[in-house]
């Protein structure tokens, strides 16, 4: 059977040219890029045309680049790294209801250590509105952290204007643009953007490396102390592989852009209209204009999300009830939550998202699949059974 991946936001495949660029640093050039020696020479090298491939990505200057583990540690270098070196101006941070784990977990550590955090509520697409933020923000205040598009229903936020309303009032503003690199044109200055944190396995690269973009004159206190590697923010001895690999896959990302975006929309849009024309009781979850070029996600009624994940895997597709980290909970997802969607409505909730490598032909592969899978799971469903009995759908 063939198999279909559409699971890309919980992560992606390596694209061929950035693993042969990784290879040589595992088992040629292995040196540790502190040592002094040739072997030293070529890996600190590496990291160097790593570091400037990633800055020119951003449009940021190579300096300003710290290599991480992924996105949950750039997350919290940011977040964490603010707060504990301004404490001394301010102790409030704004971020939204429904950011990744990543963020909203470190903003709940630093309230117990005395950080206030307000929570911005989204609309029913998933926006955040940017005249809240200029309206939460007090004199306490020292960062705003709202993501530059979600993982789970696809919304792109406004990031140019929330970074702008914040740098007016004299403030850090960060965004965890994880799923926004490869899909959308992020450039840090023209973007108002202080501190971006990006993760590798997300545009084809490899998993357990990330980056943190900290603008030069940002005040950060490190989570890691050690040797003093990536100018003392990130002590611990480079991973040069994954670094390369990162390097060469937003290379890629930036370099290929429009024609993967293009591509991706035209799929997405397929599947879109297809799955809402083609199956009764399904609703789009986000907007539909203002979405990553990657993502879908439906709401079908009467129907367990799990369920017809499970169903579609049997058939051979890859998809997801919501984002990775909590597609192996029973909670209703927190996004969905806060885009007011009720719980039962919530589990029955399908994600798909695509990369370059997904193709028309698979989105029409899914829709002869899917409409298929709903009957049935419909057709064994207690609660649809009754709301027909009733008069319902
Ligand atoms: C928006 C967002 N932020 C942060 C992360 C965490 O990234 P990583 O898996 O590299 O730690 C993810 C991963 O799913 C994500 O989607």
């Amino acid at each position: 059977m063939e198999h279909i991946y559409f699971d890309n936001s919980a992560t992606t495949r390596v694209d061929p040219r950035v693993a042969e660029a990784m290879m040589p640093y595992f088992d040629k050039w292995y040196g540790n890029a502190s040592s002094l020696h040739s072997f030293g020479r070529e890996a600190s090298e590496a990291l160097d045309e790593a570091r400037e491939r990633t800055a020119n990505a951003i449009g940021s200057k190579s300096q300003e680049i710290v290599f991480t583990s992924g996105g949950t540690e750039s997350d919290n270098l940011a977040i964490q790294g603010v707060a504990f070196a301004n404490r001394d101006a301010g102790d409030h941070i704004i971020t939204s209801a429904f950011e990744h784990h990543a963020v909203l977990n470190t903003c709940r550590f630093l309230e117990t250590q005395g950080f206030r955090v307000t929570y911005l509520p989204v609309t029913s697409v998933g926006m955040v509105d940017p005249e809240l933020v200029k309206e939460a923000i007090t004199k306490r205040t020292i960062l705003v952290s709202i993501m530059t598009a979600n993982n789970e229903i696809g919304t792109v936020q406004n990031v140019r204007e929330i970074g702008g309303i914040s740098h007016d009032n004299g403030l850090l503003f960060h965004t965890d643009a994880v799923q926004g690199i490869g899909k959308l044109p992020l450039e840090v200055n023209k973007d108002n953007i202080d501190l971006l944190a990006l993760s590798a396995h997300k545009f084809h690269g490899p998993k357990g490396v990330g980056a943190l973009f900290v603008r030069k004159g940002t005040n950060l206190r490190p989570l890691v102390y050690g040797g003093g590697q990536e100018r003392g923010l990130r002590s611990s001895t480079e991973n040069i592989p994954g670094i390369v690999g990162l390097g060469k896959a937003i290379e890629l990302s930036k370099l290929e852009l429009e024609e993967n975006v293009a591509r991706m929309t035209s799929v997405r849009d397929r599947i879109i209209d297809g799955t809402l024309v083609g199956v009764t009781g399904c609703r789009l979850n986000g907007h539909r204009v203002r979405r990553l070029c990657n993502n879908a996600n439906f709401r079908f009624d009467y129907i367990d999300g799990e369920a017809l994940v499970l169903n579609l895997d049997v058939k051979g597709f890859a998809t997801s009830t919501g984002s990775a980290c909590s597609a192996r909970s029973t909670e209703a997802s927190h996004v969905l939550k806060a885009i007011g969607i009720e719980s039962e409505h919530a589990r029955g909730s399908l994600r798909i998202t695509l990369s370059k490598m997904n193709s028309m032909a698979e989105a029409e592969a899914y829709l002869e699949t899917i409409k298929e899978v709903v009957t049935r799971l419909r057709s064994i469903s207690p609660v649809a059974m009754l709301s027909k009995q009733e008069g319902g759908a």
